[in-house]
């Protein structure tokens, strides 16, 4: 098998031929300072990273995670760890200690690198990790100081093409979020997308608006989009519309790379803001994450004179499967086309494969280089995925006479508000923990600007009031133990939830309740 390890080839490459002084990073903090890391400078601070997780005892294969905002050390240090051959793992800043907890015990992550601001979160449930056994805080004296003494020469790991490099934790309709393992080959496709669609160019000024913390931060912001020597801008702050006009302007933005939500809130601040920026560098527009309905894609040729181009992909596919790109005629409300080397079809419950414009589950063949490898300790759930060769992606489509797809809708319960994915299970053990709670359904309700909202039903304890008070209540509990981007929005108090003879909560009919549509078949109802 042949060696590679996915650092090397997304940076030091690079920073050993003439791009070597090249910016890789414009980073801009949330205060407004600013640094350029060149493609030589990533390299090295990466070896340095590198070293310190060595000092600290890091071996092949140990889980290194990482809980931390758009900074420079999360890229760095990222790729540091992959050249030490550990599994790298990323945890969005605004997960809560339950979260935490559940990614970091079942990966039974060694060293977690933070920072000071967030590191209360983890002291919470430190107690319960008792395999975490270092945790790192980047402004400390005792990692700066090692960060100075560490050499800048590394000797990288010999990894193979099929060694784990990182995880990411992502959601399905039940039980805790399930640990999805890549390998280092994964950089392959990467690398191929982000040169077919990104259609990123040697002078090209990239900005991918995603967080590190998801895929497609990893794929589209470290991994493929530096491997093509592209210069990427990284905003650690958050999200105006005027924020991010500036941004395009300030450091000319050519290639885009962002959300519909996102899209639909620029929309929503108007076009006259646009036109107050010279965007004359911007050439290309692409999205990813939930459906980009033809409205947001107009109104971008009208603000910017371009279309967005929408990518589909997932976590587990580690790279984009099907997608719009340069030299393709853009079907407006279609996701694209599969991309060179990936078989697409759509099959019933049973795998077999149906025809052109029949909708029904969508499927790729199996094996392509960014394709998961591994659930983590889940060797049955990742079983489950495949069916007569082909992986199941829990999203339904149909497929044209063109062969452009077309998203129909989840063929599960999982949620997906302002483009992130949540698990309704998730949702509904956090609401339990809270002492007014007996039972709770979650679902994703359907919202104009963030494409669904979290929706919890809940049942409350005898002599609980069911006030106001107490749904906002309920809210906040669910921000701070699991996370801020995953609270429901709205809550419902109700009697009795729907349930199966088992005992399964029946979501689907908490969802066509919500929506005003026939209940559809209740055979296998408690009572309702
Ligand atoms: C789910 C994957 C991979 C990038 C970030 C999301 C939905 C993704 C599209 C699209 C309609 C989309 C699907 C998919 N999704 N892209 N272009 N059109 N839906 O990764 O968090 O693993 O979510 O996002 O439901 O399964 P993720």
């Amino acid at each position: 098998m042949k060696y590679l390890n996915a650092a090397v080839e997304a940076v030091d490459k690079n920073a050993q031929s003439e791009r070597r002084n090249k910016v890789a990073l414009y980073w801009e903090g949330e205060d407004g300072t600013k640094k350029k890391i060149t493609f030589l400078e990533m390299s090295l601070l990466s070896n340095k990273f590198a070293s310190v997780l060595k000092s600290y005892g890091i071996q092949r294969e140990d889980r290194v995670f990482f809980f931390l905002p758009r900074v420079p050390e999360l890229f760095y240090g990222f790729l540091g760890a992959l050249k030490t051959g550990a599994i790298a793992g990323t945890m969005f800043a605004a997960f809560g200690p339950q979260a935490l907890q559940d990614r970091l015990d079942n990966s039974d992550a060694k060293i977690l690198v933070t920072n000071q601001a967030l590191k209360p979160r983890i002291d919470k449930v430190r107690s319960k990790l008792p395999n975490l056994k270092h945790v790192i805080v980047i402004e400390s004296d005792a990692f700066q100081k090692r960060m100075a003494d560490a050499s800048n020469q590394f000797r990288i790991a010999q990894t193979q093409e099929e060694d784990p490099a990182f995880m990411l934790y992502t959601s399905g309709t039940t039980g805790k979020p399930k640990g999805v393992v890549h390998v280092h080959k994964a950089i392959y496709h990467q690398q191929k997308t982000a040169k077919l669609v990104l259609d990123l160019q040697e002078d090209d000024i990239y900005w991918c608006t995603a967080d590190p913390g998801w895929v497609t931060g990893i794929a589209y912001e470290i991994l493929g989009t530096l491997s093509l020597g592209a210069s990427t801008v990284v905003h650690e702050g958050r999200f105006t519309p005027e924020t991010w006009y500036r941004i395009l302007q300030e450091y000319k933005v050519s290639v885009w790379y962002t959300a519909p939500t996102a899209i639909r809130m620029l929309a929503a601040a108007g076009t006259d803001l646009v036109k107050k920026y010279d965007l004359s560098s911007l050439r290309h527009m692409t999205s990813v994450g939930e459906p980009l309905n033809p409205e947001p894609i107009k109104w971008g040729k009208k603000a910017f004179g371009l279309y967005f181009y929408d990518t589909y992909w997932q976590t587990e596919t580690g790279g984009m499967m099907i997608a719009n790109r340069p030299g393709l005629k853009i079907k407006l409300g279609s996701m694209g086309k599969p991309l060179p080397g990936i078989e697409a079809a759509v099959a019933d419950d049973k795998g077999n494969l149906l025809k052109v414009k029949q909708p029904g589950n969508l499927v790729f063949k199996k094996g392509w280089d960014s394709m998961m490898r591994k659930i983590w300790r889940r060797p049955k759930k990742y079983e489950s995925y495949f069916k007569k060769g082909w992986y199941v992606t829990g999203d339904q489509a149909y497929k044209d006479e063109d062969g452009y797809y077309w998203f129909v809708g989840r063929a599960d319960d999982v949620i997906k508000t302002s483009g992130e994915r949540v698990g309704p299970f998730e949702v509904e053990s956090a609401l339990v923990d809270h002492p007014a709670v007996v039972e709770a359904g979650v679902i994703g309700k359907p919202d104009k600007l963030r494409g669904e909202i979290i929706k919890a039903f809940v049942t409350l304890k005898k002599d609980v009031k069911p006030t106001e008070k107490l749904k906002e209540e309920l809210s906040e509990f669910v921000k701070h133990h699991l996370a801020g981007h995953a609270y429901p929005r709205e809550i419902e108090f109700i009697e009795r939830l729907p349930k199966t003879r088992s005992g399964k909560i029946m979501r689907r009919i908490l969802k066509a309740k919500e929506l005003g549509l026939d209940i559809g078949d209740t055979s296998t109802l408690e009572e309702y």
